[in-house]
């Protein structure tokens, strides 16, 4: 049975990875507040986390870099990436308003408050850049950018984001099947899994300093899940390149799974036999499956994954959007057949 939290008092738009939750509370002991840091962290953490909405918005109603920091590459500065639109795998609802996806980010290399990585990422150098591909495949290979983007046509695909932390986005983002790369390599019979690496360099990257998380950050695919039509490698959003913060110059999306599945700024991609470790699992296996497919009958221990707030919507340009019921696999029913017979419950 588990027993009430300090952290069962807040509500649910309010959620922080524990991880940021620790981090604080381990500052706050180094300063000597011992047992009431817990709660206190919780509160500031939420509070955080609405600034960061509030700062985001604001930068959206004035049209302005958000405050305090240098400033990311704005939509509007980046060259455009032209895209046929895929209508087979896309969404019909609209997209979230550009200006809000573009500063409301989750990249902890950028920091952990939501406005952090539109004002941190022009740091980031996404040229030249190079992806390396290797392990369990018979033509391994380092793909300069400029090859990965010639790979395949270019598809522009709608598709909802939904964060752990249940809150969803629609974004159009350009971009190919995974599956086009990987088959480039030739995976070998002992591909089993595919594990992703992304960018961890400090000098590029403020957010590392801190330990919310073990750097690099790594996530990872079942194979089958690598090959499924959906798995996008992304490389642009709203019919531009991607913004530094939204992991330039190359990363995934896997719209079915939670959004931190979908790993920024990728360098590494390397096919195995095992199953590979991944960050916020290693992080809290109690909180953060190898899976972590959406599943609204699957709460996250410290709240529900029922619903789910889209940002932008209702009034307060979606400071406040009304909770809408969230999908299995985030409506993706198509990957459904991956599951068969598996307790989604045991591999969350
Ligand atoms: N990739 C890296 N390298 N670092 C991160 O912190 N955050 C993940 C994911 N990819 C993250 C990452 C999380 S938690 C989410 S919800 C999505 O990126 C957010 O993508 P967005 O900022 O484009 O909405």
């Amino acid at each position: 049975m588990t027993t009430r939290k300090d952290w069962d008092f807040l509500s649910e738009n309010d959620v922080t990875p524990e991880e940021v939750f620790k981090n604080r509370r381990r500052l706050i002991q180094a300063f000597g507040a011992g047992s009431v840091a817990g709660p206190l962290s919780a509160v500031k953490a939420a509070m955080q986390g609405s600034a960061a909405v509030v700062a985001g918005l604001s930068a959206v109603a004035c049209g302005a870099k958000p405050a305090g920091g240098r400033g990311s590459t704005q939509l509007s500065e980046l060259p455009a990436l032209p895209a046929t639109r895929n209508t087979q795998w896309s969404n019909t609802e609209p997209p979230t308003d550009s200006k809000l996806v573009t500063t409301y980010n989750n990249f902890y290399e950028f920091g952990t408050d939501k406005s952090d990585p539109s004002r941190n990422a022009d740091t980031l150098q996404t040229r030249p850049w190079k992806v390396l591909v290797e392990g369990e495949c018979n033509k391994p290979g380092e793909f300069d950018l400029d090859d990965l983007l010639k790979l395949a046509p270019m598809e522009e695909r709608i598709y909802s984001l939904r964060c752990v932390e249940a809150w969803s986005v629609v974004v159009p983002w350009i971009g190919y099947p995974l599956a086009a790369l990987l088959k480039k390599v030739e995976p070998g019979s002992k591909a089993k899994y595919v594990s992703f690496e992304t960018l961890a360099d400090p000098r590029q990257m403020p957010g590392l300093s801190s330990s919310v998380l073990d750097w690099p950050y790594v996530e990872g695919l079942r194979m089958d899940e690598a090959m499924h039509p959906l798995a996008l490698l992304t490389f642009g959003q709203y019919g531009k390149v991607l913004p530094n913060q939204a992991g330039a110059p190359v990363r995934l999306v896997v719209p079915w799974k939670y959004g931190f599945k979908s790993a920024k700024s990728l360098v590494r991609i390397r096919l195995t036999d095992k199953q590979p470790p991944t960050s916020w699992n290693k992080s809290a296996p109690q909180e953060y499956g190898f899976y972590s497919n959406v599943n609204p009958g699957v709460n996250h221990p410290r709240w529900s994954q029922g619903s789910e707030r889209r940002l932008g919507e209702g009034s307060f340009g979606g400071l406040f959007a009304p909770r809408r019921d969230t999908k299995l696999f985030n409506g993706y029913e198509a990957v459904a057949p991956l599951y068969q017979g598996m307790d989604l419950r045991k591999f969350f």
